[in-house]
């Protein structure tokens, strides 16, 4: 089997009125980039990828929130079905990082909740986040893992963004490669608003300026 990420163009638009937007973000959004029905697609082949790459293998899934709290749910029911014939049960486990204040890092990553990460200590860890750009706080969190000595680590993440790494960090199974652009919806935040929305969109100017914190 062949594992390839899908690539969005950089022109790669849709109209937001061609698709069903929550009434409360009316004028907050100027593009579709990538529709619910696509990403669900999408997971389903990623978790396929994902067994067929490390197989049967007892498997924790980390969840990195709060922006992959709906890739988690997704990539863990499909990850059940491609393990069916599997022996051992996955688990999963739940770690929240914080990095972002409006459209940019903060350079502070700050790694909170799961008050026993020794629990991986030993486990095959899968961390799913939901998008990589800098590099930093994925590769903050590896080191993190790998100091507790876990036995091995894989990483999913739903976006990879076209843009130039601070670090390099593994990026093992990625479902979508997206253009530079800040983007919201399905589990992504700005200022914590819009993880509720289905679709992958990019904001306009006036939702930016709605919700801005400084
Ligand atoms: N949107 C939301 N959160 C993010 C992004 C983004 O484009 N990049 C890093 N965190
Ligand atoms: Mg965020």
């Amino acid at each position: 089997m062949v594992y390839t990420r899908a690539i969005i163009p950089d022109d790669f638009e849709l109209p937001v009125a061609a698709f069903d937007i929550p009434q409360c973000y009316n004028g907050d959004l100027s593009a579709v980039v990538i529709p619910e029905g696509l990403v669900k697609d999408r997971v389903r082949r990623l978790a396929k990828d994902i067994h067929a790459q490390i197989g049967d293998q007892p498997l924790a899934l980390l969840c990195v929130l709060k922006g992959s709290y709906k890739f988690f749910t997704a990539l863990v029911d499909e990850m059940t079905n491609a393990r069916s014939s599997c022996p051992e049960p996955m688990t999963v486990d739940f770690i929240r990082v914080k990095s972002y204040e409006d459209q940019s890092s903060t350079g502070q990553i700050h790694i909170m909740g799961l008050s026993n990460l020794d629990e991986l200590k030993g486990k095959n860890v899968l961390v799913v986040d939901d998008i990589s750009d800098t590099g930093r706080t994925l590769a903050k969190l590896l080191s993190t893992l790998d100091e507790i000595g876990v036995k091995q680590t894989w990483t999913a993440l739903l976006l990879s963004k076209r843009v130039k790494r601070d670090v390099d960090v593994r990026e093992d199974f990625v479902a979508f490669e997206i253009p530079d652009k800040f983007i919201v919806g399905y589990g992504l935040d700005y200022n914590q608003k819009f993880r509720d929305l289905g679709h992958i969109c990019v904001m306009s100017p006036a939702g930016i300026q709605k919700y801005k914190l400084s």
